[in-house]
C-alpha cells in the first residue's frame, strides 16, 4: 500500500488502472485511525451511524450537527484515507444557499467531500457544489434515507427499473461527482453501470464487478447485534471478545484479583504512564 495521500485524483486514476478501490465506516477517532492503518482509501462518516452506534431502527434522525461532530473526531484519526462525510437526511433540499451552508460546515470540521444520496433529481446539486470546488460522491440504488418512499431495505434495479438506475448514474457522473456508491442491486446490472461509467464506482451489495467496494466497519468487525445482510462479510467477531474482555475484567475486580501490585502506585512513583 502506498503511504501517499489518497485524493478524488488517486481515486479516478485507480479506475483508469483496474485497481479496487477500499471504503469503510468511521465515527469516531479510534475507528478513523485503524480504518486508515488498515489502508481503506476513503473513510466514510456514514449516517449510517444513526443505527449502528445509537441504535436507532433508520437514518432519519441523523442532523448536520451530529455529522459534524462525528467529522471532527474521525478527521484526528486520518492520515492517508480520503474522509467523505454523509450529507444526512433532507440537509440538501431546502434550497441551495442552505445546502452549500450545510457542506461548508461539513468540509470547515474536516471533511474532503460529501456524499449525497438521490439520482438525476439531485444532478442539479452536485454540480453547483462541484462548481463551488467541493468534491462529491453520489449514492444511488437503495438510498436509506429514502427507505419509506422504497418501502424498506430492498435490493433495488430489478426487472425493468435498470434503466432509471443507469440514468441515475450517469446523470451524478455528468454533474461532475467524482464517484458513486451503488447499494444493493443486481450484480450484472451493476456489472453494467460500472463499465459505462467515466467515474469510479462503489458497490455495497452490488457483487464483485464494481471499482471498489465499501462496508460498514460494525459490519465487518462482527459489532453489528443480529444477523447482518448477505452482502456483508464478517472477518472477525469482535463482540465475542470485548464481551470476554469485559467479562474478565468485572470477574477479577468482584474477587480481588483486580488490580493487583504492578497497578499501584507507592510513595516513589512518579510517572501516571507506564515507562
Ligand atoms: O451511511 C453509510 O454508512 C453509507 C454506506 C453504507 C455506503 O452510506
Amino acid at each position: 500500500m502506498s503511504e501517499e495521500k489518497v485524493t478524488i485524483t488517486r481515486l479516478k486514476g485507480m479506475k483508469a488502472k483496474g485497481e479496487k478501490i477500499t471504503a469503510l465506516t468511521a465515527y469516531d477517532y479510534v475507528f478513523a485511525r485503524l480504518a486508515d492503518s488498515a489502508g481503506a482509501d476513503i473513510v466514510l462518516v456514514g449516517d449510517s451511524l444513526g443505527m449502528t452506534f445509537r441504535g436507532e431502527e433508520n437514518t432519519l434522525k441523523v442532523t448536520v450537527d451530529d455529522m459534524a461532530y462525528h467529522t471532527r473526531a474521525v478527521r484526528r484519526g486520518l492520515k492517508r484515507a480520503l474522509l467523505v462525510t454523509d450529507m444526512p437526511f433532507l440537509s440538501c433540499h431546502s434550497g441551495i444557499e442552505k445546502t452549500v451552508e450545510n457542506v461548508g460546515r461539513l468540509v470547515s470540521e474536516g471533511a474532503e467531500a460529501v456524499k449525497i444520496e438521490g439520482g438525476r433529481d439531485m444532478a442539479g446539486t452536485v454540480e453547483h457544489l462541484v462548481r463551488a470546488g467541493i468534491p462529491v460522491m453520489g449514492h444511488i440504488g437503495l438510498t436509506p434515507q429514502s427507505i419509506h418512499q422504497l418501502g424498506g431495505f430492498k435490493i433495488q434495479g430489478k426487472g425493468g427499473e435498470g434503466a432509471k438506475l443507469k440514468d441515475a448514474a450517469k446523470a451524478i457522473a455528468e454533474a461532475g461527482a467524482f464517484a458513486i456508491v451503488l447499494e444493493c442491486v443486481p450484480a450484472p446490472l451493476a456489472e453494467e453501470i460500472t463499465r459505462e461509467s467515466p467515474i469510479p464506482i462503489i458497490g455495497i451489495g452490488a457483487g464483485p464487478k464494481c471499482d471498489g467496494q465499501i462496508l460498514v466497519t460494525n459490519d465487518v468487525l462482527g459489532l453489528t447485534p443480529g444477523a447482518s445482510p448477505k452482502f456483508v462479510k464478517k472477518y472477525a467477531d469482535l463482540s465475542r471478545l470485548m464481551v470476554e474482555a469485559m467479562g474478565e475484567y468485572v470477574a477479577e475486580t468482584k474477587s480481588g484479583a483486580f488490580p493487583g501490585e504492578e497497578h499501584s502506585y507507592h510513595e516513589k512513583t512518579r510517572h501516571l504512564k507506564a515507562i
